[in-house]
This record gives structure tokens, C-alpha cells and sequence, in this order.
């Protein structure tokens, strides 16, 4: 696989970043990852849009052109033969000498790092059909969850704690309310609405959720920004997780309780169908 490395394309094997990287030694990054539909990139402004933000609420500047970013992107997509799959891009402010909690002087060059990976069949994935199986855990990340970083211990332990239960996935719990999943946005369907967190520090400003609010909108369907409980979710009639990776991708068990029916929703699959039909 050819993958890029701070303006070279070169093979993996020959992709490497120094041991003194922020990334590496404090976690100190932040990352997109895009979709690619039948060769074509899903949401590309808005995975930039949110970069942007991203670094700047972590005082670093943009290291490189959004234009070349697609560039590099599209490259990427060609010469590894992608049709559907992900397009991966980090950012870390790049290798600081020996181990410093104060940032390095601002023009130190960030460490820029884009590869992809082929998901064959990425729009009919059987899970869709299935539906997920979830539990909830305490949302005990840190409090700015709408910057991108590439810390993701918690949600890493969380998956592996679902997992181990047989699972397939976990929702975030705060205050009694659903924060997000482990690698998506949540929502719940009542009464023909649609339920979800308002956006905010508590969550990521999903991608998927934008674009999927917006054809919602535009279907005639109620949006209700707010936030749920765990008990209400499980009364729900449907609930379901968006990632850029899953698209909508229905939710049919919270701890042991089914959802609705326990099979997927008709709102959810329509969701669904809606997604795929205006990103492709
Ligand atoms: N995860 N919430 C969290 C905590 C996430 O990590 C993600 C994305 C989302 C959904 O955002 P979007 O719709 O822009 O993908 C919500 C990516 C896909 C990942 O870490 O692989």
C-alpha cells in the first residue's frame, strides 16, 4: 500500500515518524476519517470544515492546503485502488525533542500522515440488516469530545468491554443522559421523531449526524435536539448510531432490553436509504 507521509507517497514499510512525535509520546493529534462510495469521497468539506476547528482549538495551524489535502486524498484512492473503503488522515504537532508538556515553538513542522483501506461491500454491510446490540457505560473521557484528537483509550476500552460481553458496540452515559457511542453519534425514534444530542463540548459534531439532519429535514421529518436517557432509549420505538464508516446503522438492544421490536426500524432503515442515496 502506498501511503502519505509529510508531502511523499511511499510504501508503508518505508512510512515512519520519530519516537520524540507529539503524537506518539502525548497524544498530542487530531484526525479525520472519510469515506469513499464507488471511488468518490463522502463529505470531504465538511471532514476539512471540522479539522480546521479541530486544530484550532488546539493552537495549531493547518499545515497544508485544503486543495492539497483532497489531492492527496484522491491520490490515494487511485494508485490503492480503492472503490469503498476509508480514507485515514492524522495530524500531530509534530517531533518536540525530548518530552515537554509545554508546546514546541509554533513553527515546528506538524507530522502529516493520510492512508486508506479497502471496505468491500461498505454499503450493504449485513450488520445493517441485523441491527446492533449495545451496552451503556460512563462517559469518562475528557470534556472536550467536539475536538477530533486521536486519544481514544476510553472508547477503545469501551469497545473491548462490549465486546467481552458479546456486544457489539457501547453508549456513553453522563448525568443520566446518552452522551454519543464509542465512535458515533446516537439517537433514539419516538413517536415518528427523531431524538438526539444537541451539539456541544459533551460530543463530536458528527459529520454523518450534519448531512443526516439536513435529508431528514428535508424529508418532513421532526428533529428533536436534546438529550435522552438510557431508560427512555430503551422504550424507544427505534434507536440507531451515524458514523461515517456505518452511515445510520441501526441500534436493537441497550443492555439486554430490546428496542421497539428488536428488529430494525422502518424510520431507521428509511434513514438509511435516504443517506445512501444523497451521498452517493
Ligand atoms: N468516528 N462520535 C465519536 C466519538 C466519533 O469518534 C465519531 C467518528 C463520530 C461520528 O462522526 P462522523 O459522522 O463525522 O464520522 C461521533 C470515526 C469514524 C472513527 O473514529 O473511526
Amino acid at each position: 500500500r502506498i501511503v502519505y507521509l509529510n508531502g511523499s507517497y511511499v510504501p508503508e514499510t518505508e512510512a515512519t515518524v520519530s519516537i520524540f512525535d507529539r503524537g506518539f509520546v502525548m497524544g498530542d493529534a487530531v484526525y479525520e476519517v472519510t469515506t469513499v462510495l464507488g471511488g468518490r469521497l463522502i463529505d470531504f468539506d465538511g471532514h476539512m470544515t471540522r479539522l480546521k476547528r479541530s486544530l484550532g482549538e488546539l493552537r495549531m495551524a493547518m499545515p497544508l492546503a485544503e486543495a492539497e489535502i483532497l489531492a492527496a486524498h484522491r491520490r490515494l484512492v487511485e494508485e490503492n485502488g480503492i472503490t469503498d473503503g476509508m480514507i485515514y488522515l492524522q495530524i500531530s504537532r509534530g517531533n518536540a525533542g525530548d518530552r515537554d508538556f509545554v508546546f514546541p515553538p509554533a513553527d515546528t513542522p506538524a507530522t502529516v500522515v493520510m492512508y486508506g483501506w479497502d471496505k468491500p461491500g461498505l454499503a450493504d454491510n449485513p450488520a445493517a440488516r441485523e441491527g446492533l446490540r449495545i451496552i451503556t457505560m460512563p462517559d469518562l473521557r475528557w470534556a472536550r469530545r467536539d475536538i477530533k484528537t486521536v486519544q481514544l483509550l476510553y472508547p477503545s476500552l469501551a469497545k473491548m468491554e462490549a465486546k467481552a460481553q458479546g456486544k457489539d458496540d457501547a453508549w456513553f452515559v453522563e448525568e443520566g443522559t446518552v452522551t454519543e457511542g464509542t465512535s458515533n453519534n446516537a439517537y433514539i425514534v419516538a413517536g415518528g421523531r427523531i431524538i438526539t444530542r444537541p451539539t456541544s463540548h459533551d460530543i463530536l459534531h458528527g459529520i454523518t449526524r450534519a448531512s443526516l439532519l439536513r435529508y431528514a429535514r428535508e424529508a418532513q421529518i421532526t428533529i428533536e435536539e436534546r438529550p435522552f436517557t438510557v431508560d427512555e432509549a430503551q422504550q424507544a420505538d427505534e434507536a440507531f448510531i451515524t458514523s461515517a464508516s456505518q452511515f445510520v446503522m441501526p441500534v436493537v438492544e441497550i443492555d439486554g432490553v430490546p428496542v421497539g421490536a428488536g428488529r430494525p426500524g422502518p424510520v431507521t432503515q428509511r434513514l438509511r436509504e435516504i443517506y445512501l442515496e444523497e451521498s452517493r
